[in-house]
């Protein structure tokens, strides 16, 4: 038997300008993961049993651009697996889908390493990356890589697209509280509605998206130093520059205020937006206090994390 596992994530700064070649910094969840466990199989055939979105089927029984099955028939046809094996794949996943944690991401990863192991055929970090880019692609219009490389190596992540991958020092660590608005954000429409935006006035949003490079290279640089009390007002400005961008909502917005009244030093929607989470970095006394007025303010669900 083989398991593998791989965990969430979250933007602390630079989303969607990301996908224009700015910089953007994320940071691997470890509270959610998800998790496949491969064995082999009496039964003949590939099974999957992911019993968090109700399925077990054969891989055959469906459509080759099942979100699953487009990963294991490109390992199996990558790797040049003949004849394909009898296993039992069982996929689990502590990650909301669609909550801008990384969870397609995350079961690519850990799917892609439990194959590849389980088959004994090696991938280097840069493999699976690669692999796993190639899957967001197939499914996220046009994603930067920024979810499969911060997934991937599991480290935090200073990210330029298409720029070989660079992690940063964390001088000081510090506390952030994710708040879920249980929307699931449609990362696919609003990355493409960025792109109508910047295709109709080039040069203003060229400017916004300078803006954000201006906040995620200073950002860098705070959290390196270990001064923390800047990167509150940071995140502050990354939001207002997304708001602009129109992918923030009402919903995030709300929460983002409660998170700033309640005492947090900074806050911003992360991901795609529309949807999905925001964060807010708190001294780590009020992490619980924080986290409890963004569930009054209609968070779903809240994760306190530690960054270091
Ligand atoms: C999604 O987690 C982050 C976006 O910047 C899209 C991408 O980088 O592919 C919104």
């Amino acid at each position: 038997m083989t398991i593998s596992s791989a965990p969430g994530k979250i933007i602390l700064f630079g989303e969607h300008a990301v996908v224009y070649g700015r910089p953007a910094l994320a940071v691997p969840v470890t509270q959610v993961h998800a998790d496949v466990e491969l064995s082999d199989s009496d039964r003949a055939g590939i099974w999957i049993d992911a019993p968090d979105v109700n399925l077990l089927a054969e891989l055959n029984t469906l459509p080759s651009d099942h979100p699953l099955a487009s990963v294991i028939h490109n390992f199996l046809f990558l790797a040049r697996v003949s004849p394909f094996p009898n296993l039992l794949i069982k996929i689990a996943s502590t990650i909301p889908v669609a909550s801008g944690l990384g969870s397609g991401a995350a079961v690519s990863v850990a799917l892609v390493r439990a194959l590849s192991a389980h088959l004994d055929k090696q991938m280097t970090d840069t493999e699976v990356n690669a692999f796993a880019y190639e899957i967001e692609k197939l499914h996220h219009g046009t994603p930067s890589g920024i979810d499969n490389t911060v997934i991937t190596y599991s480290k935090p992540v200073y990210f330029v697209r298409e720029q070989p991958m660079e992690t940063f020092r964390v001088g000081e660590p510090f506390t952030i509280v994710i708040g879920d608005t249980g929307i699931p954000a449609p990362t696919k429409e609003s990355v493409s509605d960025v792109r109508q935006l910047w295709m109709n006035d080039n040069a203003r949003w060229e400017a916004v998206f300078d803006g954000v490079a201006d906040v995620s290279f200073a950002a860098r640089r705070v959290i390196e130093e270990g001064w923390v009390d800047m990167l509150g007002t940071l995140m502050d400005e990354n939001h207002a520059l997304l708001q602009q961008m129109t992918v923030s909502s009402p919903e995030l917005d709300r929460l983002v205020e409660a998170a700033r009244s309640a005492g947090a030093l900074g806050a911003k929607m992360s991901g795609g937006g529309r949807g999905g989470n925001m964060i807010a970095l708190v001294d780590a006394e009020m992490a619980e206090t924080v986290a409890k007025s963004l569930k009054e303010a209609g968070a779903k669900n809240t994760i306190i994390t530690q960054v270091s």
